[in-house]
Protein backbone atom coordinates (compact mmCIF):
# COMPACT_ATOMS: atom_id res chain seq x y z
CA UNK A 1 0.00 0.00 0.00
CA UNK A 2 1.17 3.30 -0.71
CA UNK A 3 0.93 6.26 2.13
CA UNK A 4 -0.08 9.33 0.36
CA UNK A 5 -0.43 12.53 2.91
CA UNK A 6 -2.81 15.17 1.74
CA UNK A 7 -1.08 18.61 3.30
CA UNK A 8 -3.40 20.73 3.96
CA UNK A 9 -7.19 19.87 3.34
CA UNK A 10 -8.21 20.63 -0.09
CA UNK A 11 -12.12 20.13 -1.91
CA UNK A 12 -13.60 16.29 -0.53
CA UNK A 13 -13.97 15.88 -4.20
CA UNK A 14 -9.84 15.03 -4.77
CA UNK A 15 -9.61 13.35 -0.87
CA UNK A 16 -12.51 10.82 -2.07
CA UNK A 17 -10.66 10.28 -5.46
CA UNK A 18 -7.50 9.13 -3.38
CA UNK A 19 -9.51 7.84 -0.76
CA UNK A 20 -11.47 5.46 -2.68
CA UNK A 21 -8.40 4.04 -4.50
CA UNK A 22 -7.33 0.75 -3.52
CA UNK A 23 -3.67 1.18 -3.94
CA UNK A 24 -3.41 4.53 -1.06
CA UNK A 25 -3.65 4.65 2.31
CA UNK A 26 -4.37 8.57 2.81
CA UNK A 27 -3.79 11.16 5.68
CA UNK A 28 -4.94 14.38 6.06
CA UNK A 29 -2.54 16.90 7.23
CA UNK A 30 -3.90 20.35 9.25
CA UNK A 31 -1.31 21.12 11.08
CA UNK A 32 0.85 22.84 8.72
CA UNK A 33 3.85 23.86 11.42
CA UNK A 34 7.48 22.78 10.63
CA UNK A 35 7.80 20.94 13.80
CA UNK A 36 4.30 18.63 13.30
CA UNK A 37 5.56 18.16 9.04
CA UNK A 38 9.01 16.82 10.36
CA UNK A 39 7.16 14.29 12.33
CA UNK A 40 4.60 13.68 9.99
CA UNK A 41 6.09 12.98 6.42
CA UNK A 42 8.60 10.79 6.63
CA UNK A 43 6.87 7.48 5.95
CA UNK A 44 5.10 8.85 2.83
CA UNK A 45 5.34 7.90 -0.95
CA UNK A 46 3.54 10.72 -2.07
CA UNK A 47 2.39 14.09 -0.90
CA UNK A 48 -0.28 16.55 -2.17
CA UNK A 49 0.65 20.48 -1.31
CA UNK A 50 -1.72 23.25 -0.82
CA UNK A 51 -0.41 25.62 1.98
CA UNK A 52 2.75 24.90 4.39
CA UNK A 53 6.57 24.88 3.22
CA UNK A 54 8.26 21.90 2.60
CA UNK A 55 12.13 22.86 2.91
CA UNK A 56 15.18 20.38 2.53
CA UNK A 57 15.38 19.83 6.17
CA UNK A 58 11.92 18.13 5.24
CA UNK A 59 12.70 16.31 2.74
CA UNK A 60 15.92 14.70 4.09
CA UNK A 61 13.75 12.82 6.09
CA UNK A 62 11.69 11.76 3.49
CA UNK A 63 13.61 8.48 2.58
CA UNK A 64 10.48 6.91 0.65
CA UNK A 65 9.05 10.09 -1.37
CA UNK A 66 8.99 9.86 -5.00
CA UNK A 67 6.61 12.80 -5.92
CA UNK A 68 4.59 15.92 -4.74
CA UNK A 69 1.44 17.42 -6.50
CA UNK A 70 1.12 20.77 -5.52
CA UNK A 71 -2.67 22.04 -5.49
CA UNK A 72 -1.63 24.97 -7.64
CA UNK A 73 0.72 25.93 -10.23
CA UNK A 74 2.89 27.99 -8.08
CA UNK A 75 5.95 26.25 -6.08
CA UNK A 76 7.89 28.52 -4.22
CA UNK A 77 7.25 26.86 -1.03
CA UNK A 78 8.53 23.94 -1.90
CA UNK A 79 12.78 23.19 -2.09
CA UNK A 80 13.09 22.12 -5.63
CA UNK A 81 17.03 22.17 -5.83
CA UNK A 82 16.44 19.05 -3.13
CA UNK A 83 13.54 17.43 -5.69
CA UNK A 84 16.21 17.71 -8.58
CA UNK A 85 19.27 16.35 -6.60
CA UNK A 86 16.83 13.40 -5.39
CA UNK A 87 15.00 13.10 -8.11
CA UNK A 88 11.40 14.04 -7.04
CA UNK A 89 8.99 14.77 -9.29
CA UNK A 90 6.71 17.95 -8.86
CA UNK A 91 3.49 18.31 -10.46
CA UNK A 92 1.02 20.70 -10.85
CA UNK A 93 -2.34 21.40 -12.11
CA UNK A 94 -1.98 22.71 -14.79
CA UNK A 95 -5.05 22.45 -16.65
CA UNK A 96 -7.75 23.94 -13.62
CA UNK A 97 -5.65 27.09 -12.15
CA UNK A 98 -6.03 29.52 -14.71
CA UNK A 99 -9.79 30.47 -15.83
CA UNK A 100 -11.12 31.73 -11.99
CA UNK A 101 -7.56 33.60 -10.95
CA UNK A 102 -8.18 35.25 -15.16
CA UNK A 103 -12.16 36.55 -13.58
CA UNK A 104 -10.46 37.17 -10.52
CA UNK A 105 -7.91 40.18 -12.52
CA UNK A 106 -10.89 41.16 -14.39
CA UNK A 107 -13.35 41.20 -10.77
CA UNK A 108 -10.11 43.65 -9.39
CA UNK A 109 -9.99 45.70 -12.44
CA UNK A 110 -13.76 46.05 -12.26
CA UNK A 111 -13.66 46.68 -8.99
CA UNK A 112 -11.18 49.60 -9.48
CA UNK A 113 -12.13 51.35 -12.18
CA UNK A 114 -16.06 51.57 -10.67
CA UNK A 115 -15.29 52.36 -7.66
CA UNK A 116 -15.23 49.41 -5.55
CA UNK A 117 -18.52 49.30 -3.57
CA UNK A 118 -19.34 53.01 -3.56
CA UNK A 119 -22.46 52.92 -5.47
CA UNK A 120 -24.09 49.59 -3.00
CA UNK A 121 -22.85 51.70 -0.07
CA UNK A 122 -24.81 54.89 -1.45
CA UNK A 123 -27.70 52.78 -2.48
CA UNK A 124 -27.90 51.33 1.40
CA UNK A 125 -27.19 54.52 2.43
CA UNK A 126 -29.82 56.45 0.99
CA UNK A 127 -27.93 58.51 -1.54
CA UNK A 128 -29.86 57.13 -4.22
CA UNK A 129 -30.80 60.71 -5.73
CA UNK A 130 -27.85 62.90 -4.60
CA UNK A 131 -25.24 60.75 -5.94
CA UNK A 132 -26.39 61.52 -9.53
CA UNK A 133 -24.50 65.24 -9.97
CA UNK A 134 -21.21 63.68 -8.13
CA UNK A 135 -18.04 64.08 -9.54
CA UNK A 136 -17.02 60.49 -10.35
CA UNK A 137 -13.62 59.16 -10.97
CA UNK A 138 -14.42 55.78 -12.46
CA UNK A 139 -13.59 55.06 -15.80
CA UNK A 140 -14.48 52.86 -18.69
CA UNK A 141 -12.36 49.79 -19.89
CA UNK A 142 -13.03 50.33 -23.33
CA UNK A 143 -9.86 51.37 -25.16
CA UNK A 144 -7.84 51.15 -22.48
CA UNK A 145 -4.29 49.58 -22.29
CA UNK A 146 -3.52 46.59 -20.31
CA UNK A 147 0.11 45.20 -19.74
CA UNK A 148 0.14 41.45 -18.83
CA UNK A 149 3.04 40.46 -17.49
CA UNK A 150 3.74 36.67 -17.57
CA UNK A 151 1.92 35.19 -20.66
CA UNK A 152 1.48 32.11 -19.52
CA UNK A 153 -1.93 30.06 -18.73
CA UNK A 154 -3.38 32.76 -16.51
CA UNK A 155 -2.20 35.49 -18.87
CA UNK A 156 -3.63 34.05 -21.83
CA UNK A 157 -7.41 33.11 -20.43
CA UNK A 158 -6.69 37.44 -19.12
CA UNK A 159 -6.26 38.33 -22.43
CA UNK A 160 -9.57 36.99 -24.05
CA UNK A 161 -11.88 38.83 -21.20
CA UNK A 162 -9.67 42.32 -21.92
CA UNK A 163 -10.24 41.75 -25.75
CA UNK A 164 -14.27 41.28 -24.55
CA UNK A 165 -13.83 44.48 -22.89
CA UNK A 166 -12.32 46.11 -26.09
CA UNK A 167 -8.99 46.79 -24.64
CA UNK A 168 -5.35 47.04 -26.33
CA UNK A 169 -3.43 44.65 -24.70
CA UNK A 170 0.37 44.63 -24.24
CA UNK A 171 2.47 41.63 -23.11
CA UNK A 172 6.21 41.51 -21.03
CA UNK A 173 7.13 38.07 -21.04
CA UNK A 174 10.39 37.51 -22.04
CA UNK A 175 10.26 33.93 -22.47
CA UNK A 176 7.41 34.11 -25.20
CA UNK A 177 7.71 34.54 -28.57
CA UNK A 178 6.46 37.47 -30.04
CA UNK A 179 4.31 35.55 -32.50
CA UNK A 180 2.14 34.01 -29.96
CA UNK A 181 1.10 36.95 -28.63
CA UNK A 182 0.32 38.75 -31.63
CA UNK A 183 -1.60 35.26 -31.95
CA UNK A 184 -3.72 35.58 -29.04
CA UNK A 185 -4.10 39.62 -30.63
CA UNK A 186 -1.96 41.42 -28.03
CA UNK A 187 1.59 43.20 -28.85
CA UNK A 188 4.83 42.00 -27.20
CA UNK A 189 7.18 44.30 -25.20
CA UNK A 190 10.74 44.11 -25.53
CA UNK A 191 10.98 45.75 -22.39
CA UNK A 192 9.11 45.66 -19.49
CA UNK A 193 9.62 49.73 -18.65
CA UNK A 194 8.15 50.71 -21.64
CA UNK A 195 5.19 48.46 -20.80
CA UNK A 196 4.74 50.50 -17.87
CA UNK A 197 4.82 53.97 -18.97
CA UNK A 198 2.04 53.15 -21.62
CA UNK A 199 -0.11 50.85 -19.86
CA UNK A 200 -3.22 52.23 -18.07
CA UNK A 201 -3.38 48.72 -16.14
CA UNK A 202 -0.92 46.56 -15.20
CA UNK A 203 -1.13 42.90 -13.80
CA UNK A 204 1.40 40.40 -12.92
CA UNK A 205 0.71 36.75 -13.69
CA UNK A 206 4.41 35.42 -13.12
CA UNK A 207 6.25 33.25 -10.67
CA UNK A 208 7.75 34.05 -7.61
CA UNK A 209 11.73 33.78 -8.77
CA UNK A 210 15.04 35.89 -8.21
CA UNK A 211 14.33 37.81 -11.29
CA UNK A 212 10.55 38.24 -10.40
CA UNK A 213 11.10 38.97 -6.84
CA UNK A 214 10.55 43.36 -6.35
CA UNK A 215 10.33 43.68 -10.18
CA UNK A 216 7.42 46.36 -9.22
CA UNK A 217 9.72 48.74 -6.85
CA UNK A 218 8.97 52.95 -6.66
CA UNK A 219 11.33 53.72 -9.35
CA UNK A 220 9.06 51.28 -11.47
CA UNK A 221 5.59 52.81 -9.71
CA UNK A 222 6.93 56.48 -11.05
CA UNK A 223 7.19 55.18 -14.57
CA UNK A 224 3.47 54.64 -14.76
CA UNK A 225 0.82 57.13 -15.80
CA UNK A 226 -1.11 58.95 -12.58
CA UNK A 227 -4.47 56.92 -14.07
CA UNK A 228 -2.53 53.80 -13.66
CA UNK A 229 -4.00 50.84 -11.42
CA UNK A 230 -1.54 47.73 -10.83
CA UNK A 231 -2.99 44.00 -10.21
CA UNK A 232 -1.09 41.20 -8.18
CA UNK A 233 -2.39 38.12 -8.30
CA UNK A 234 0.49 36.73 -8.79
CA UNK A 235 2.31 36.20 -5.59
CA UNK A 236 3.59 38.55 -2.85
CA UNK A 237 7.18 40.14 -3.23
CA UNK A 238 6.53 40.51 -6.94
CA UNK A 239 5.51 44.29 -6.03
CA UNK A 240 7.00 45.89 -3.07
CA UNK A 241 4.24 46.51 -0.36
CA UNK A 242 6.11 49.85 1.52
CA UNK A 243 6.57 51.30 -1.82
CA UNK A 244 3.19 50.68 -3.53
CA UNK A 245 1.72 52.19 -0.37
CA UNK A 246 3.81 54.78 -0.59
CA UNK A 247 2.74 55.17 -4.34
CA UNK A 248 -0.77 55.34 -3.65
CA UNK A 249 -0.66 57.77 -0.60
CA UNK A 250 1.09 60.15 -2.63
CA UNK A 251 -1.52 59.95 -5.61
CA UNK A 252 1.31 58.68 -8.09
CA UNK A 253 -1.03 56.12 -9.79
CA UNK A 254 -4.86 55.96 -8.99
CA UNK A 255 -5.04 52.29 -7.24
CA UNK A 256 -4.29 48.33 -7.07
CA UNK A 257 -5.71 45.26 -6.42
CA UNK A 258 -4.03 42.85 -4.28
CA UNK A 259 -4.83 39.07 -3.78
CA UNK A 260 -1.17 38.37 -2.37
CA UNK A 261 0.89 39.61 0.04
CA UNK A 262 4.86 39.66 1.29
CA UNK A 263 3.33 37.49 4.26
CA UNK A 264 0.29 35.53 4.17
CA UNK A 265 -1.96 36.60 6.29
CA UNK A 266 -0.55 40.17 6.25
CA UNK A 267 0.79 41.90 9.72
CA UNK A 268 -2.50 43.72 11.57
CA UNK A 269 -0.12 46.76 11.09
CA UNK A 270 0.29 46.90 7.67
CA UNK A 271 -0.64 49.89 5.59
CA UNK A 272 -1.92 48.60 2.82
CA UNK A 273 -4.79 47.18 5.31
CA UNK A 274 -5.87 50.69 5.74
CA UNK A 275 -5.36 52.03 2.66
CA UNK A 276 -8.82 52.91 0.72
CA UNK A 277 -6.77 53.18 -2.81
CA UNK A 278 -6.58 49.10 -2.91
CA UNK A 279 -8.73 46.68 -2.75
CA UNK A 280 -7.80 43.46 -1.42
CA UNK A 281 -8.35 39.38 -1.40
CA UNK A 282 -7.24 36.44 0.16
CA UNK A 283 -5.02 35.28 -2.00
CA UNK A 284 -8.88 34.05 -3.29
CA UNK A 285 -8.04 33.77 -6.92
CA UNK A 286 -8.84 30.52 -7.09
CA UNK A 287 -11.74 30.40 -4.67
CA UNK A 288 -14.64 29.20 -6.91
CA UNK A 289 -16.63 26.62 -6.74
CA UNK A 290 -15.77 25.03 -9.87
CA UNK A 291 -11.99 25.76 -9.40
CA UNK A 292 -11.56 24.54 -5.90
CA UNK A 293 -12.99 21.15 -7.05
CA UNK A 294 -11.64 20.70 -10.14
CA UNK A 295 -8.06 21.79 -8.90
CA UNK A 296 -8.44 19.00 -5.79
CA UNK A 297 -9.47 16.08 -8.35
CA UNK A 298 -6.47 17.37 -10.54
CA UNK A 299 -3.97 17.30 -8.08
CA UNK A 300 -5.17 13.41 -7.12
CA UNK A 301 -5.80 12.28 -10.14
CA UNK A 302 -1.93 13.82 -10.90
CA UNK A 303 -0.77 11.25 -7.99
CA UNK A 304 -2.39 8.55 -9.32
CA UNK A 305 -1.16 9.18 -12.99
CA UNK A 306 2.02 9.06 -11.81
CA UNK A 307 1.85 5.90 -9.37
CA UNK A 308 -0.14 4.40 -12.85
CA UNK A 309 2.69 5.73 -15.12
CA UNK A 310 0.71 7.60 -16.83
CA UNK A 311 1.58 11.18 -16.32
CA UNK A 312 0.81 14.40 -18.58
CA UNK A 313 3.43 16.27 -19.44
CA UNK A 314 2.13 19.45 -18.58
CA UNK A 315 1.43 18.57 -15.12
CA UNK A 316 5.48 17.89 -14.33
CA UNK A 317 7.58 20.81 -13.65
CA UNK A 318 10.44 20.82 -15.39
CA UNK A 319 13.37 21.73 -12.48
N1 LIG B 1 -3.60 34.25 -6.48
C1 LIG B 1 -3.80 32.98 -6.74
O1 LIG B 1 -4.62 32.31 -6.12
C2 LIG B 1 -3.01 32.33 -7.84
C3 LIG B 1 -3.60 31.31 -8.59
C4 LIG B 1 -2.86 30.75 -9.64
C5 LIG B 1 -1.58 31.18 -9.90
N2 LIG B 1 -1.02 32.16 -9.13
C6 LIG B 1 0.34 32.65 -9.42
O2 LIG B 1 0.35 33.10 -10.76
C7 LIG B 1 1.55 32.66 -11.39
C8 LIG B 1 1.29 32.48 -12.87
O3 LIG B 1 0.42 31.39 -13.10
P1 LIG B 1 0.33 30.71 -14.55
O4 LIG B 1 -0.49 29.49 -14.40
O5 LIG B 1 -0.02 31.71 -15.57
O6 LIG B 1 1.86 30.28 -14.71
P2 LIG B 1 2.64 29.95 -16.07
O7 LIG B 1 3.88 29.25 -15.66
O8 LIG B 1 1.73 29.31 -17.05
O9 LIG B 1 3.00 31.41 -16.64
C9 LIG B 1 3.94 32.26 -16.04
C10 LIG B 1 4.55 33.10 -17.13
O10 LIG B 1 5.44 34.03 -16.52
C11 LIG B 1 6.54 34.20 -17.39
N3 LIG B 1 7.69 34.77 -16.70
C12 LIG B 1 8.61 34.15 -15.94
N4 LIG B 1 9.54 35.05 -15.50
C13 LIG B 1 9.17 36.24 -16.03
C14 LIG B 1 9.73 37.55 -15.95
N5 LIG B 1 10.85 37.79 -15.28
N6 LIG B 1 9.10 38.54 -16.61
C15 LIG B 1 7.95 38.31 -17.32
N7 LIG B 1 7.40 37.09 -17.44
C16 LIG B 1 7.99 36.07 -16.79
C17 LIG B 1 6.81 32.79 -17.93
O11 LIG B 1 7.54 32.84 -19.13
C18 LIG B 1 5.39 32.28 -18.13
O12 LIG B 1 4.94 32.49 -19.44
C19 LIG B 1 1.90 31.36 -10.67
O13 LIG B 1 3.29 31.10 -10.69
C20 LIG B 1 1.39 31.57 -9.26
O14 LIG B 1 2.43 32.04 -8.44
C21 LIG B 1 -1.72 32.74 -8.11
Amino acid sequence: MLKIAIVDKMHQDGINLLKNNPKFECEVIDDLSKKNLISKLPNFDGITLRRGKIDSEILERCKKLKVISRHGVGFDNVDVKFLKKNNIKLLVTATTTSTSPAEHIMFMILSLSKGISFFDDAVRKGQFGSIMHMKHSNFELSNKKILIVGFGRIGRKLIKRCLGFEMQVFAYDPYVDKKVIESFGGIKFENLNDGLKEADIISLSVPLTKETNNMITLDKIKMMKKNAIIINTSRGGTVNEKDLNEALDKKIIFGAGLDVFEKEPPENDNPLLKNKRVFLSPHAATFTQECLSNMSIETAQNIINFFDNKLDKNSIVKI
